[in-house]
């Protein structure tokens, strides 16, 4: 299965996500994820037309609803030609396995499909006294991903410090994609369980999904690359 980064395009417009991806030369076309910020503003023109300049396309929308109700938007989904797309965990196996079937193209083609275990916004207090989880976060997760894979999904979306936990309750082909991506020495903003580029690597993520430390940097295309070359080794 082929690493890559993926940047994460937390733009709320058209026009500034391409002014954004105008500023790579013609032969870098970056994996993007468009999230629900981007996609609510500048609904699915936006993605035919990421699409259309040569990048693959994460949708990052995280559905959860009835199994039915997340199978026919998987099927509107499909038809847009994304890469990878999300649900969550907690909708249960019947939801992933719908939105699975939703996904299938007419030519037998479809995208990866990865699901939200528990967010990282959500710390272990939450977990126990509002949603009255009992379980270790680290048990829920790793229980949550076996779901997942039970559900017939690609992977899963975790920290970067889960991935290898991910891999041996999941195995080593499902993937571990991972937000939380820092440069050695820069600040965290907001996120809390970070590593850099080349401890996901050495953890075992499959995919690395970097927001901030590329598209607020002054020179976007270089913080690509020195991501792509930690990420990679190359
Ligand atoms: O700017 P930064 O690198 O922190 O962006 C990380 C991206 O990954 C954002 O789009 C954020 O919404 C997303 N994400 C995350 N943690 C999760 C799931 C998604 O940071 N658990």
């Amino acid at each position: 299965m082929a690493k890559d980064v993926i940047i994460a395009c937390d733009f709320n417009g058209r026009d500034e996500t391409l002014r954004f991806l105008d500023r790579f030369p013609a032969d870098c076309r970056p994996y993007v994820k468009i999230g629900m910020e981007l996609y609510y503003s500048a609904g699915p023109d936006i993605v035919r037309a990421i699409k259309e300049r040569g990048h693959r396309i994460f949708l990052d929308l995280k559905l959860h609803d009835i199994p039915n109700t997340v199978r026919k938007t998987m099927k509107v989904l499909s038809s847009l030609d994304i890469d990878m797309c999300n649900v969550h965990a907690a909708g249960t196996v019947d939801m992933m396995r719908a939105a699975l079937e939703g996904l299938v193209r007419p030519d037998g083609t479809r995208p990866l499909l990865i699901a939200v275990t528990q967010l990282t916004s959500t710390d272990e207090e939450r977990l126990h006294r509002e949603l009255l989880v009992s379980a270790p976060m680290a048990e829920t997760i790793a229980h949550y991903a076996e779901n997942a894979r039970t559900a017939g999904l690609d992977g899963v979306v975790c920290s970067p410090l889960e991935a290898a936990m991910v891999h041996e309750r999941c195995g080593a082909d499902f993937l571990a994609v991972t937000p939380g991506i820092r440069f050695a020495g820069a600040g965290a903003d907001d996120q809390r369980r970070i590593t850099t580029p080349a401890q996901a690597r050495e953890i075992g993520s499959d995919y690395i999904v970097v927001g901030r430390p590329i598209t607020a940097a002054g020179d976007p295309v270089a913080a690509y690359r020195q991501c792509i070359k930690d990420f990679l080794n190359a």
